[in-house]
């Protein structure tokens, strides 16, 4: 059995309108969760003290929900509450995640959930900002866009078509050929090259330091940036990178800063890439590392930095976990 929750605001007591507000929010939850009607066991409502012309639980059962328990109450008036207020709760005999479903102006109760959002997750390599970055899109139940994976995918085309990553003409050259697209199965991202999924070549390590050198060349970044900013503008998402809240967002909703010490972020990559079955030395991880950040804060345009209004999170002692629910803490205080 799960509980999924919605509410909704009229305009005025009137019947009518309670009617038509209480079967589009009905409605719009059965849709959001792909329900059938018999799935619902019960609907329980609760109206604010100002509404008094009808009954909530009779306009669903008028809206056709009619095999399910239905029960309207009314909640105690509270200074400086929203108005005219409907609140419903759906009790339903299946497993699956809930989709909350806010509509009109009850959207101020829940923002994280009832309008487009957009939350940057920057940091140096292995500060654990995909891992955070994926969970909070999991619980969202928004898109997670990796945009390292974008550079490291611009990286292996130049490895694998030999184009001398050093040479910066070159690499823009390529950058005319370089077919990238990012698609979504099954809410997981994968960057192809040519219609060719290369999710996994491009985890390879030694297309880790490729990425960092191409991604300092001006012409691959406007590219990047403009197909980031594509997909960020059309819905909500949590993008992670170097320059999300800097450069590509800066009016994103939402900023963070991830940090770990060069050791911990050795660390993390280490114990991932030998999972991995990649035969790697801690010490010289541990250099690339330290190399990375340097190429990558230290490029000119558009460098790894932390913006001036995002969060700072040391992720150095504290587990992917602790991570999570303080990052979750923090937006629901702006919220
Ligand atoms: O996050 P990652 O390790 O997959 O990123 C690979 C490289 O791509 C990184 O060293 C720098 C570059 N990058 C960038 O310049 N800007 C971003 N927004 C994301 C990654």
């Amino acid at each position: 059995m799960i509980v999924i929750r919605g509410a909704t605001t009229i305009e005025r007591d009137d019947a009518e309108e309670i009617r038509g507000a209480v079967k589009e929010l009905l409605e719009q939850i059965e849709n959001r969760n792909s329900l059938a009607r018999s799935e619902i066991v019960s609907i329980v409502f609760s109206s604010t003290s100002d509404i008094h012309s009808y009954y909530p639980a009779k306009a669903a059962r008028e809206a056709g929900f009619e095999s399910c328990s239905l029960f309207s109450a009314m909640e105690p008036e509270i200074d400086g509450g929203l108005k005219f207020c409907i609140r419903v709760m759906l009790f339903i005999e299946k497993n699956v995640t809930p989709h909350h479903v806010y509509l009109r102006g009850a959207k101020s109760l829940r923002k994280d959930i009832s309008q487009k959002f957009n939350v940057a997750i920057d940091g140096p390599a292995g500060s654990g900002k995909s891992t955070l970055a994926k969970a909070l899109a999991k619980d969202y139940k928004i898109l997670y866009l990796d945009t390292g994976a974008m550079y490291r995918a611009c990286a292996l085309y130049a490895l694998e078509h030999g184009v001398d990553l050093a040479n910066e003409s070159a690499v823009c050259d390529m950058m005319q050929k370089v077919d990238l697209s990012v698609v979504y199965q099954d809410g997981e991202q994968h960057t192809c090259l040519g219609g060719k999924d290369v999710s996994s070549e491009i985890r390879e390590p030694r297309v880790s330091m490729a990425a960092s050198v191409a991604s300092k060349y001006p012409c691959v970044r406007v590219k990047m940036v403009e197909k980031q900013r594509e997909i960020a503008g059309k819905m909500s998402c949590v993008l992670d990178g170097r320059d999300i809240g800097s450069f590509v967002l800066p009016d994103a909703d939402f900023k963070f800063y991830l940090t770990a010490s060069a050791e911990v972020r050795a660390r993390r990559r280490f114990d991932e890439l030998k999972a991995k079955g990649y035969d790697v030395n801690f010490d010289d991880l541990k250099r690339e590392i330290e190399a990375r950040d340097l190429q990558d804060s230290a490029r000119e345009f558009s460098p790894l930095k932390k913006a001036d209004d995002a969060i700072e999170i040391d992720s150095s002692e504290m587990t992917a976990e602790q991570v999570l629910a303080e990052i979750k803490k923090r937006m629901q205080e702006k919220i």
